[in-house]
């Protein structure tokens, strides 16, 4: 985000406060003069989600009390926000079923009721994580400041980078197979800018069009990074290791 502002010529720094304390978010937005908040900042789990599962209050204080927090200093002071939320809080259900039927050229679906779409509400329950983003999410749109991006599995150009999806299911030792929305940060974090400054507000489904299975993605590796993986051990293996598993996976 940073190099995109830098080539934009736009001014920016980074906050040096924790969301939750709000005497210094308040501090630091009247100090900085911001006009614009963009904020990537949450507790997603070290070495994964399951740390949220034992780290409940943690979790709640970043993920909830911490977000709702800069989002009310925003309010107060009639800043944007531009918050990066996820998608992670939704499963397939009956009424959003595994495979809709997608036109071949947009990926669009054919039927959008099958899809979720941005006015939904988290139906996902399945991990603490989870929980506390689809909370948070219902609770910002009350706020009149607010951008709430949906991001999904965050795909970048850099393969080296452990927190590429790509990377990670490389490298996993069990893969999920089920299709997934995509995030390529490269091609969408410009457009993330450009809603920030263009101070738009709502939730939006921040993810690349059509949805994607870790198998098929592993495929595409083999096809152009490396043709040695071997996908069939990987497949074999199973089944959980996921950012957001779903229940049934659990
Ligand atoms: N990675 C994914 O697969 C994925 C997918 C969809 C959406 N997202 C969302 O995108 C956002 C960023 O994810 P990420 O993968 O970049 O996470 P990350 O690598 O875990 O980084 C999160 C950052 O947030 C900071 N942070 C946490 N709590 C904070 C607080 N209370 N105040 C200030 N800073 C705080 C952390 O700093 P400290 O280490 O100092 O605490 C860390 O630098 C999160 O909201 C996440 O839910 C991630």
């Amino acid at each position: 985000m940073g190099d995109i502002l830098e080539k934009r010529g736009l001014k920016w720094e980074y906050a040096v406060c924790r969301m939750e304390d709000r005497e210094n978010v308040l501090a630091c937005l009247k100090s900085s003069g911001a006009t614009h908040v963009i904020c990537a900042a949450g507790v997603t789990g070290r070495p994964n989600v399951d740390w949220c599962e034992d780290n409940q209050v943690a979790t709640i204080r970043s993920n909830v009390i911490g977000v709702l927090t800069l989002a009310d200093c925003c309010e107060l002071l009639n800043v944007h926000l531009l918050n990066f939320a996820t998608g992670c809080i939704f499963h397939y259900d009956e009424d959003h079923p595994l495979n809709v039927e997608r036109d071949p050229n947009t990926l669009v679906a054919r039927d959008l009721d099958k899809t979720f779409m941005e006015v939904e509400k988290a139906n996902f329950r399945g991990s603490f994580y989870s929980r506390t983003k689809g909370y948070c999410e219902d609770m910002l749109r009350s706020y009149r400041c607010v951008c709430t991006l949906r991001l999904r599995m965050p795909i970048d150009s850099d393969l080296s980078n452990p927190r590429n999806f790509i990377h990670k299911i490389a490298n996993y030792n069990k893969i999920v197979n089920i299709p997934n929305s995509m995030t390529v940060l490269d091609e969408l974090l410009p457009f993330a800018v450009e809603l920030s400054l263009r101070k738009r507000l709502g939730i939006y489904n921040f993810c690349n069009p059509g949805a994607i299975s870790h198998n098929q993605v592993m495929e595409l590796y083999k096809m152009y990074i490396d043709p040695e993986k071997n996908l069939e051990q990987l497949q074999r293996r199973g089944t959980s290791e996921s950012h957001c598993r779903t229940e049934k996976q659990q």
